[in-house]
C-alpha cells in the first residue's frame, strides 16, 4: 500500500509570511501526480484553508477537482467547519457534525478524526469525539484490520513551546483510548505543527509532514517564537505492507535538482562470505 500523507496546505488568496499557497499546493498535488500517481490513498491532515473562508474551499474544491486523485479530506484549526462542509458537502460527518469518518483501503482501515474548535487553534477531542473514536477502534478490532489513525493536531508535546500550547487538550484521554487499542493501531498521521516530525505515541508510531505553504522550523530553549525562513515544503510518502511501514520525507521542489547516476554490479555477485558473516 502506497500512501501520500499531505498537511496543512493553507489555501489563501493572498501569500502567506511571502509564500503563494495556491501556487505551492498546486506544486505539490503536480509532484504527487508524476511520481506516486498510483498511490492507494492520498489524505491532506486540515489547515486546509488559512482563514477558513468560502472562496479558498471554492479555490480548493477547483484544484482537486481537476486532479485525477480523490485525496481523503480532514479539517484543521484553521478550517470552518460548516463553510468546508457546504463546499465539499460528500465528506462525510458523524451523527453529531463532526467531519469524521472511515474507508476501507489495501486491508487497512483508515479512521480521519476532527480535533477542530471553531474558532480555537488547539485540538479537541471531547467526549463524543473520544466515544466514536473509541467505537471505531473496537469495531476495527471486531473486523480484524489494522488502522492507520489520522488527526490535525499532534497528540503529545514535541518539545517546541510554539506548537505545544495549540496541542491536542485531550491529550491523556487520547493516549488511554490507544493503550486500549494498542494491537490496533498501527500509525499515527498527523499534521499542525508544520514540520517534519516521527516517534512514538503508547507505542504506535507516528509520524508528521511539514507544511506545504509555510514549514516551521523548531526552537529548542523554551522561547515562545515560530522559526521560519527558507525550509523546503514536504509530504510524506508511506510505503506500508503486512510487516512494516516506511515513511520518506518527500521535499518535492527538490526533485528537478537531483542528478541521477546509474548504479552498475549492485556490490553483490563476487564476495565469499565467510561462515558466521
Ligand atoms: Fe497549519
Ligand atoms: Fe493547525
Amino acid at each position: 500500500m502506497k500512501l501520500v500523507h499531505i498537511s496543512d496546505i493553507h489555501i489563501n488568496a493572498d501569500p502567506i509570511g511571502g509564500a503563494d499557497t495556491i501556487a505551492a499546493f498546486a506544486a505539490c498535488l503536480a509532484h504527487v501526480e508524476k511520481r506516486h500517481g498510483d498511490a492507494d490513498a492520498v489524505v491532506i491532515t486540515g489547515d486546509l484553508t488559512h482563514h477558513g473562508q468560502r472562496h479558498s474551499y471554492v479555490r480548493l474544491r477547483e484544484m482537486l477537482d481537476a486532479w485525477p486523485t480523490k485525496p481523503f479530506l480532514m479539517i484543521g484549526n484553521h478550517d470552518h467547519r460548516d463553510t468546508f462542509r457546504e463546499i465539499f458537502p460528500e465528506v462525510e460527518a458523524d451523527v453529531n457534525g463532526y467531519i469524521q469518518y472511515v474507508r476501507d483501503v489495501a486491508g487497512h482501515r483508515l479512521v480521519f478524526l476532527d480535533t477542530n474548535l471553531v474558532g480555537n487553534h488547539s485540538g479537541r477531542l471531547g467526549p463524543r469525539r473520544q466515544a466514536w473514536l473509541a467505537a471505531r477502534l473496537s469495531e476495527a478490532a471486531r473486523d480484524g484490520l489494522p488502522v492507520l489513525l489520522f488527526l490535525h493536531h499532534n497528540p503529545l508535546p514535541i518539545g517546541v513551546l510554539a506548537t505545544d500550547i495549540l496541542a491536542l487538550v485531550q491529550r491523556k484521554e487520547f493516549a488511554a483510548i490507544l493503550r486500549a487499542h494498542r494491537d490496533t493501531v498501527r500509525h499515527i498521521f498527523f499534521g499542525h505543527c508544520h514540520m517534519s516530525l516521527s516517534g512514538s505515541l503508547e507505542g504506535i508510531p507516528f509520524s508528521a509532514p511539514r507544511s506545504t505553504s509555510h514549514p516551521g522550523w523548531p526552537e529548542f530553549e523554551g522561547r515562545l517564537a515560530y522559526g521560519h525562513g527558507s525550509i523546503e515544503p514536504s509530504y510524506n510518502l508511506a510505503l506500508i505492507d503486512n510487516d512494516n511501514i516506511v515513511v520518506h520525507t518527500i521535499e518535492y521542489r527538490l526533485d528537478d535538482r537531483i542528478e541521477w547516476e546509474p548504479l552498475t554490479g549492485g556490490g553483490t555477485g563476487s564476495v565469499t562470505v565467510p561462515p558466521g558473516a
